[in-house]
């Protein structure tokens, strides 16, 4: 059976899966019984400063994006960190680790961009025994406001000199928490590294509102008539993540960085699509929130029957895998050419691939009069619109044609070399560089 022990920066977790810093590890009470459903390690929900602890909302802290199933998709929130005393959430750490030692135990942080704010709470941190520290540089509403959260994570200069503090003040791992509201993820990433960061994670939540009550005009959650913009998490978030995760992966100046990755992981198989992009660990809030703790038991179950069955014997085997693949547009084949095809057997010919592909693409799908669609090879693109609003699995594939064959929408024949962008005759930059 596949081990899915994990060594990230020499923490030890039982599996790769820890809970973000959120409200499913803001306590004691929560952190033991996510232990005890298997979760392999969590980072704990952001600390503050010494003080009188924040505020939150008393009215609803969320809203949410559905499916036509009323499946969540994505959940927005306006909450802050910890509103716990600092003293209270730093006794629960260090009863939670010396009661699990063999689970990681993360503490994220956020306090002001000073250096004597975080030399103050190092060491009571370092004292509970903790694996390390998150630095949370991504939270997008409230705290931001306040000068920290985002607002650190949009200013790589800042990352740096905080990173740089917190290696100093700190002698266990540190982990830069990434914001996603950036344009170029690998700047905020880099910064990380030269400030010394062991990892980074991500991603933290996108600002976002989820919706207008069209009654009152007011955005949704809405408070007393008024609402302000959230953090968007959950499954509707994992393209941007990966994508993020995967810039980073591959970005020369910090390939091989550790990677926690965050962002909509709900089933194995986004565990694994986050690992093979480079993530040594996955963190997992909103499916947690959403179906309990005991989603662990499905993410290990999976995660191990998918491994054995591919032969990974363990989780190194499979992180990083993908990165290889990931590649600029200008490399991509151009003389890879696929026609899309449906199975007669399984078509339900409810006709949505024909009106997608006759009213929004090339004319490539045929109706019959008594409903049989077929695709047209002489005007098919393979764009994979047909297959992606095709309500059943399977029923259209992408063949992909054989070198050799004539391509009967081009009159050409399909060339078995790859060749790209940067040396098509079109490209007015290729021709220059002849
Ligand atoms: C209600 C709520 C509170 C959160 N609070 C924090 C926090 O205190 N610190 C932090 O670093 N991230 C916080 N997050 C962000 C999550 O840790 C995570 O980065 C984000 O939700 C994406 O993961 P997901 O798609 O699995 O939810 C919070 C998220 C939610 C939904
Ligand atoms: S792949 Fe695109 S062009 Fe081809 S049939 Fe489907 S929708 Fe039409
Ligand atoms: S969308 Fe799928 S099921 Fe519907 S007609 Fe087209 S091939 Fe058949």
């Amino acid at each position: 059976m596949a081990d899915l022990t994990t060594d990230f920066l020499g923490i030890k977790s039982p599996n790769p899966f820890w809970l973000a810093s959120a409200p499913p590890t803001d306590k004691e009470y929560n952190v033991r019984r996510a232990f005890e459903a298997g979760w392999g390690g969590v980072v704990w929900k952001t600390l503050g400063a010494e003080g009188p602890p924040v505020v939150n909302v008393n009215g609803p802290r969320y809203g949410a994006i559905y499916g036509a199933d009323r499946r969540l998709l994505g959940l927005n929130n306006i909450e802050l960190i910890t509103d716990r005393p600092l003293e209270v959430n730093l006794e629960e750490i260090a009863r939670v680790k010396s009661d699990y030692p063999d689970r990681a135990v993360i503490v994220s942080i956020m306090v002001p961009c000073e250096e004597a704010a975080w030399k103050a709470i190092l060491p009571r941190v370092a004292e509970t025994g903790a694996d390390g520290i998150e630095l949370n540089f991504g939270c997008p509403h409230g705290m931001s406001e306040r000068g920290m959260g985002s607002a650190v994570g949009q200013v790589p200069e800042y990352i740096e000199m905080v990173t740089r503090w917190c290696k100093t003040h700190y002698d266990k791992p540190v982990i830069v928490k990434l914001t996603p509201n950036i344009t170029d993820i690998r700047f905020p990433a880099r910064a990380a590294k030269n400030g010394g960061a062991d990892a980074v994670s991500l991603i933290n939540t996108i600002s976002s509102i989820t919706s207008v009550d069209l009654d009152t005009f007011s955005p949704e959650p809405s408070i007393d008539g008024k609402g302000s913009h959230g953090g968007y998490c959950g499954p509707a978030v994992k393209p941007i993540a990966l994508n993020m995760v995967a810039e980073i992966a591959r970005d020369p100046e910090t390939r091989g960085l550790p990677i926690s990755g965050i962002g909509g992981v709900t089933t194995w198989r986004d565990a694994a699509e986050f690992m093979s992009l480079g993530c040594g660990t996955v963190q997992v809030c909103t499916a947690a929130m959403t179906y309990g703790f005991r989603i662990v038991e499905e993410l290990n179950a999976g995660l191990s029957k998918w491994m054995d069955e591919k032969g990974y014997s363990n989780t190194a085997d499979i992180v990083g895998r993908a990165v290889p693949n990931v590649t600029d547009w200008q490399y991509l084949n151009l003389n890879y050419v696929a026609k899309a095809k449906i199975d007669q057997d399984q078509c339900i010919k409810c006709g949505r691939c024909y009106a997608a592909c006759e009213d929004t693409s090339h004319q490539a799908i045929s109706m019959s009069p008594d409903r049989v669609f077929e695709v047209i090879d002489e005007e098919c693109v393979a764009c994979n619109l047909c297959v992606d609003v095709c309500p059943v699995e399977g029923c259209i594939s992408m063949v992909p044609m054989k070198p050799g064959e004539v391509d009967p929408r081009t009159g050409k024949v399909v060339e078995a070399e790859y060749a790209n962008w940067t040396t098509h005759p079109n490209n007015p930059m290729a021709k220059a560089a002849e």
